[in-house]
């Protein structure tokens, strides 16, 4: 049996579609097994202000379709000082919390991880960001309803991109890993994808490009993620009309809307697995560790391994990209 009595659950980093349902299965776990369950508001920022509340299991109805996340997020610079971390734990201490579940990113991932050093309070990490950039789970709560959203941006410029013969540039999230340019060019079928993690130079695009008009393909999609060495969208785009001045280019960052609305149901299924194996986790006496699926199965990974690993896309699949794009 657990001694842990009192769990808190909170959201932190940039928020992800299915967030909600990882919530709700935390708090619904937690209440089958009795424990005291809280909601911390605001992510790391909320546990330092002490906006942390007493959940109950109706207080997570209806929100499993819901995008963003019902208990707020940050990115909390006051946490990352030795203060801001005394005083959240205090307000831990003072409802006699004893662990916590995390949704959330690396940096999410690294504050638990230190304050679970510091402090004896347990740490349990849920994947939860759209970029599915986190080593020790297939995928991130996020990921596929972010993917889903982008091509289906990308579908609705096709239609005007082959009706005016141009050649759009379109930039996906994904700061430091190409997960969602790579599967959104492929489900859209895109004639090329600038991703992070492989230098796609430019010289290289510019011959693709040629042989592309020489076949007599009028109109061409390119996906771009944001974090690309060559620069964002519109830097290559840029770079390319200033070689090709009469190609007609035209540039659409795709942003945020990628990061709202309703989880897909992979998503949904996910984030409740997720947030079901969490609980019964800090019950075995986890902590420091996130959870993950893998080949469809729960795994834990270490805090460190998770935050430090490296999760790469697969040769396999962006050399399957380029082939089928030709
Ligand atoms: O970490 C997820 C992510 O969506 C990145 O892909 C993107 O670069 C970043 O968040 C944007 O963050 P913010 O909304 O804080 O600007």
């Amino acid at each position: 049996m657990s001694e842990v009595r009192r769990i808190a659950v909170f959201t932190s980093g940039g928020d992800a579609p299915g967030m909600n349902a990882a919530v709700r299965a935390v708090v619904r776990t937690a209440s089958y097994h009795d424990l005291h369950i809280y909601g911390i508001y605001g992510g790391y920022d909320g546990m330092i202000n002490g906006k942390i509340e007493r959940l109950e299991k109706k207080d997570v109805g209806n929100i499993m379709h819901r995008g963003g996340t019902i208990l707020k997020t940050a990115r909390s610079e006051e946490f990352r000082t030795k203060e801001g971390r005394k005083k959240a734990f205090e307000n831990l201490q003072d409802l006699q919390i004893d662990a916590c579940v995390c949704i959330g990113g690396n940096g999410t991932y690294t504050g638990a991880d230190i304050f679970a050093q510091e402090y004896p309070i347990k740490m349990i990490g849920i994947p939860g960001t759209i970029d599915n950039d986190i080593f020790g789970t297939d995928y991130t709560i996020g990921f596929d309803t972010a993917v889903n959203t982008a091509i289906e941006a990308v579908d609705r410029i096709r239609d005007t991109a082959d009706s005016h013969n141009r050649l759009f540039f379109i930039e996906v999230m994904g700061r430091h890993a190409g997960f969602i340019a790579l599967n959104t060019g492929i489900a859209s079928g895109a004639g090329s994808i600038f991703l992070p993690e492989k230098k796609e130079s430019l010289n290289e695009f510019m011959e693709w490009l040629k042989k592309s008009s020489r076949r007599k393909k009028l109109f061409n999609l390119i996906i771009v993620a944001e974090g690309n060495t060559e620069g964002g969208a519109q830097s290559i785009a840029d770079k390319v009309k200033n070689e090709v001045p009469e190609m007609d280019t035209k540039v659409t960052i795709i942003g945020h809307l990628q990061r709202g609305g309703s989880p897909s149901g992979l998503d949904r299924v996910l984030a409740s697995r997720l947030g079901y194996g969490a609980v019964n986790a800090i019950m075995d006496g986890k902590s420091r560790v996130a959870i993950g699926s893998i080949n469809n199965a729960l795994s834990y990974t270490s805090f460190k391994d998770a935050i430090f690993k490296t999760k790469d896309l697969e040769d396999d699949t962006v050399e399957m990209a380029r082939i089928l794009a030709m």
